[in-house]
């Protein structure tokens, strides 16, 4: 059972495993992603029923781009298809969509036209924050960071750390309380480097196409029965 009084504000996700799922079953690695399109959605949809405020998820990473070319093009084509076929749904779930990551770099022309119409049409809803990390990468996001405020002409006394968090692609984001991390791997992979300072990490076993509403309780009953200190004792 979960302490409705104890519920992560913010709730942050690395989708690992879709690859394996898919070798499991001797299927193609991209019916593992696909796979795990019906497990991000139904956890978005647990989340919002759980009272979540933020779901953040990593869909591509800078470093996804090294993969072969084919399996590029299908996960750069796959969030064009998934922008398109969810848009609606989740804006009629009072969902605001956001997305982090760089925006002008490799990303083509048709997917960032997607990501912009996805955000304005929910740009006033009030219920969940559902962001998605594309063309992501943490430590690339405190380097633009750094370059706005240089641009800016700040003097290098007045920075502090309000001043990069100012900066980062979503100022308006509140750091992760809980971090997950599927299929028994347990790295942070250049996600949200800044924001997890702080953040309780969960590593799930569960391959991200099996995840879904009671994997996301599991984890955050794990992360309730953690004792949050920030530095103090
Ligand atoms: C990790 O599994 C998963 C990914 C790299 C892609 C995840 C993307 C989705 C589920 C689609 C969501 C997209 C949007 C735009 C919301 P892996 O391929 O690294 O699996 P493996 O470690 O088993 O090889």
């Amino acid at each position: 059972m979960l302490d409705p009084s104890r519920m992560p504000a913010h709730v942050a996700c690395i989708m690992d495993g879709n690859g394996r799922w898919a070798n499991e079953r001797g299927l193609k690695r991209t019916a593992g992603h696909e796979q795990g399109e019906q497990a991000l959605f139904d956890t978005v949809d647990a989340a919002r029923e759980l009272g979540i405020g933020w779901f953040t998820v990593y869909a591509f990473s800078t470093e996804n781009w090294k993969r072969p070319p084919e399996e590029v093009k299908f996960l750069v084509n796959y969030s064009r298809v998934i922008l398109d076929r969810r848009r609606q749904e989740l804006h009629d779930r009072n969902i605001r969509i956001r997305v982090i990551g760089r925006r002008n770099w490799r990303v083509p022309r048709g997917v960032s036209k997607r990501i912009e119409l996805a955000e304005e049409l929910t740009r006033h809803n009030t219920g969940l924050t559902f962001t998605v990390a594309f063309n992501y990468g943490g430590r690339a996001e405190i380097v633009d960071a750094v370059r706005a405020i240089v641009a800016e002409g700040t003097a290098p006394g007045k920075i502090d750390e309000r001043t990069i968090a100012r900066h980062l692609y979503d100022p308006d984001m509140p750091d992760p309380d809980l971090l997950i991390r599927t299929s028994g791997e347990e790295r942070i992979s250049n996600f949200l480097l800044w924001q997890i300072a702080y953040s309780e990490l969960v590593f799930s076993d569960t391959l991200w196409p099996d995840f879904g509403r009671e994997p996301l309780i599991a984890a955050i009953a794990e992360y309730q029965a953690r004792d949050r200190r920030f530095g103090k004792i």
